[in-house]
């Protein structure tokens, strides 16, 4: 299995941080953010992965992480000429993912604690679609959240942002994918913010009743503000393996 990680987008909720530096460059503990998601497909023995940033800041990536050599993967590099939403930058992977290959793509401000190899091999076995991974959250509000069919095997669809929520799960940055994602970006429009939302990639799926889930039991955070910011330093400093 591929993976692919975003690092684009403008970081608003961070400003002025972000307006330095790409939030994915940001300090948590001891690394840059990105170190995190790089880390997380290794662990998952995902090798052969696909980094999407932007024009501005790609050349800090490269200066860190090269062909990605020091944490043995191989990494290639697409660039996004401008902010279009994160379906938009998922749909520059194309050329990067096979005809009938199947991925994972990871925002790469999602930190957390679950290894993702039990849900990529949970996901192998589906026989096609996408799955998506929740967190139980306390505000559900900030994020997508789904809604389960009655069964609970599926979602059949996802709200995003909504004022009141169906459920306290948020459909976390971490997704998988069959190779049919790209067929149906393109069939997707921009949203009233002028973009292509995952939300609505996951949508698709959910109508044709191939969007599953699995829950992560470990922590997560998604550092995009200045609160889960410090709260992912906290954990990330906590870890043992990285005590001196
Ligand atoms: C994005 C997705 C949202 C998801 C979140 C997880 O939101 O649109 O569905 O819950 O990532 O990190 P954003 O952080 O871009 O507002």
């Amino acid at each position: 299995m591929k993976a692919v990680i975003l690092a684009g987008g403008t970081g608003t909720r961070l400003r002025p941080l972000s307006q330095l530096f790409n939030k994915h460059m940001l300090p948590v503990g001891r690394y840059p953010m990105i170190h995190y998601a790089i880390d997380k497909m290794k662990e998952a023995g995902i090798t052969d992965i696909l980094l999407i940033t932007g024009r501005a800041t790609a050349g800090l990536f490269i200066a860190y992480l090269g062909s990605g050599v020091e944490f043995g993967v191989s990494i290639t590099y697409r660039i996004q000429e401008e902010a279009g939403g994160i379906a938009q930058a998922l749909d520059l992977a194309k050329p990067f993912i096979g005809a009938d290959e199947r991925f994972v793509m990871l925002l790469g401000d999602n930190l957390f604690e679950d290894s993702l190899e039990r849900f990529a091999n949970q996901f192998e076995l589906q026989e096609s679609g996408a799955m998506v991974l929740l967190k139980h959250v306390p505000d559900p509000r900030r994020y997508g959240v789904p809604t389960f069919d009655a069964s609970e095997q599926t979602i059949i669809r996802i709200t995003e942002k909504p004022e009141t929520p169906d459920t306290s799960y948020s459909v976390t940055g971490i997704y998988f994918y069959d190779s049919s994602a790209f067929d149906l970006i393109a069939g997707l429009t921009p949203s009233e913010r002028g973009e292509l939302e995952i939300t609505d990639l996951n949508n698709a799926y959910a109508r044709s009743g191939k969007l599953t889930y699995m829950v992560l039991n470990g922590w997560w955070t998604d550092a995009g503000t200045f609160e889960s910011l410090h709260e992912a330093a906290i954990r990330m400093m906590a870890r043992p393996s990285d005590a001196e």
